[in-house]
């Protein structure tokens, strides 16, 4: 989506629709109070007559405006002003923006700027703006033999209410077009079926995110046999009993101005869908097993909007992608892997796949001699248990890491929860036969998962977010979220600012 800052008086802005925010019961904002004195006393009208009902989210487009440049005004409600923080005001914009997106415009103007939220920016409310703005036009029905009519909204006006705030909108403009971009990707490719979206799919998408970076994104594909020399047994485990061949995609950005940088690496589960294995899942819902590989598209969605903001940063993206099906040569539980890190696993259910493909590619990522590593993967069942739908899972071997992402969910509004990662939990993973085990039993099932990952980070600051609750919508609403690109590219540009401070200190 294209976008422009303005300062003039918002009157006069000429546009096909002007957005308009109001509280209920409560005095004018003050950008509305000047479109109010220049309609004489219009907006106020409709509000004393009860024309508008301004509970959270009512929307209504109001087709002239006199006295305004507007052609027309789209009325928003904020509901009430003491409640309005950051979800009334992201829930306001979601309406706004689907009904601009539902009329035969183009471009449109949004006065949204001095709605006053405790402790955040301009540059918050302009990248809020961006990602509602692109997630209200995005729609996913490439499969529909009548796909509906694409939205025409092409271009927003962020109307800023004083001079001092265009910089910082426009930044937080610009930074929120990029994660809106990314999370679109993320979206579409956790929505394509899995008969679509294979491995070898998800590694030809990383080479057109290659081709199209002009040189930015470097893109190396392990396929099965690279795979089988390096000595990834445990990734190539999981993929045995499909037909699709497993791949380990490796994404490098050199953003950095000292080359040799270490840099923060990303690692994403691609299980591109998850059947159980011999460990079969049950039929009921078994098709939002496609999602399996939304940890991969959250890296892929990151990397779209890193190619666009551009950080001076070193970065690493790993994706780990299999099939987990049952066939003749599929694991079996009981079956014993090896590594790659030459650790021996007892698969005792070959469900918890997920761990497998990621415990390598934790491995991999050692040679990047990194600053800090990342996982994303919908990793297990009980984090919905535990945390339901809203909040990300955080697990980490490093406390202030975990900060550090705690701050950026809180920051980009995608917000995770710490749970702990205690040597006692270690025990549950102990096996007869094998160096651990891949499940831990019933009890917190989500950290016994973390700590399985944790024996493969010893050597870096290392991070897991269970995304199993926050990927996906289920029932009517069904569809990939995005989440957590949002979070995932507020924590690598915190780290860009870290650089710029270490910088300025020495
Ligand atoms: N992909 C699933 C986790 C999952 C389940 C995500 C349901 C979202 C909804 C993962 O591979 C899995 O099957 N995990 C098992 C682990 C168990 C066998 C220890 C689970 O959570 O049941
Ligand atoms: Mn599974
Ligand atoms: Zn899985």
């Amino acid at each position: 989506m294209e976008f422009s800052v303005q300062t003039a008086n918002p009157a006069k802005a000429e546009t096909a629709c002007l957005v308009v925010p109001v509280f209920k019961d409560s005095g004018l904002l003050p950008t509305v109070a000047k479109l109010d004195d220049a309609s004489e006393g219009f907006i106020g009208q409709l509000l004393e007559r009860g024309d508008f009902d301004a509970a959270l989210g009512n929307v209504q487009m109001v087709p002239f405006a006199p006295g305004l440049g507007a052609e027309r005004i789209l009325l928003v409600g904020l509901g009430e002003r003491e409640k309005c923080q950051e979800a009334a005001f992201i829930k306001a914009l979601d309406a706004a923006m689907v009904a601009l997106a539902k009329l035969p415009i183009d471009e449109a103007s949004i006065a949204l700027n001095d709605v006053p939220l405790t402790d955040r920016d301009p540059a918050w409310k302009a990248r809020k703006v961006m990602e509602a703005a692109e997630r209200a036009i995005y729609r996913f029905d490439q499969f529909k033999s009548t796909p509906a009519p694409v939205p025409s909204l092409a271009k927003l006006t962020l109307m800023a209410s004083d001079t001092e705030s265009v910089a910082l909108i426009k930044q937080g403009a610009l930074v929120g077009n990029a994660i809106g971009q990314g999370i679109s990707l993320t979206r579409t490719l956790g929505n394509l079926p899995g008969n679509v979206c294979t491995p070898r799919y998800l590694a030809e998408q990383a080479e057109q995110l290659g081709r199209d970076s002009k040189g930015a994104l470097d893109v190396e594909i392990l396929d099965e046999e690279a795979l089988e020399t390096l000595g990834a047994g445990s990734l190539l485990s999981v993929g045995r009993g499909s037909k699709e061949p497993s791949r380990l995609i490796v994404m490098k950005y050199q953003g950095a101005e000292n080359p040799d940088e270490a840099p923060h690496v990303l690692i994403g589960k691609g299980i591109t869908f998850d059947t159980g294995g011999i460990s079969l899942k049950p039929g009921e819902g078994m098709d939002e097993m496609k999602f399996d590989m939304c940890g991969a598209a959250s890296v892929f969605g990151t990397v779209k909007a890193v190619l666009e903001i551009k950080p001076k940063l070193n970065l690493v993206f790993i994706v780990a992608a299999a099939e987990n099906m049952p066939d003749g040569h599929a694991t079996k539980p009981g079956d014993i892997i090896k590594t790659l890190k030459g650790l021996t696993v007892e698969v005792l259910n070959t469900d918890a796949e997920g761990r497998l493909v990621l415990c390598d590619a934790l491995t991999y990522a050692e040679r990047f001699t990194p600053a800090s590593v990342v996982d994303i993967a919908t990793l297990t069942g009980a984090v919905i248990v535990g945390l339901g739908h809203h909040a990300t899972g955080l697990l980490s071997n490093d406390d202030d890491l975990a900060l550090d992402l705690l701050d950026a969910g809180e920051a980009a509004w995608d917000r995770a929860w710490h749970l702990p990662l205690w040597d006692e939990y270690q025990e549950q993973l102990e096996s007869n036969f094998a160096d651990l085990a891949n499940i831990g039993g019933r009890p917190a099932g989500t950290i016994t998962a973390a700590c399985f990952l944790s024996r493969f980070a010893d050597h870096f600051p290392w991070a897991h977010l269970d995304i199993a609750g926050t990927a996906w919508h289920s029932g009517k609403q069904k569809g990939a979220t995005g989440r957590p690109v949002g979070l995932l590219t507020q924590y690598l540009l915190d780290r860009e600012a870290d650089v710029q401070i270490e910088n300025s200190d020495s």
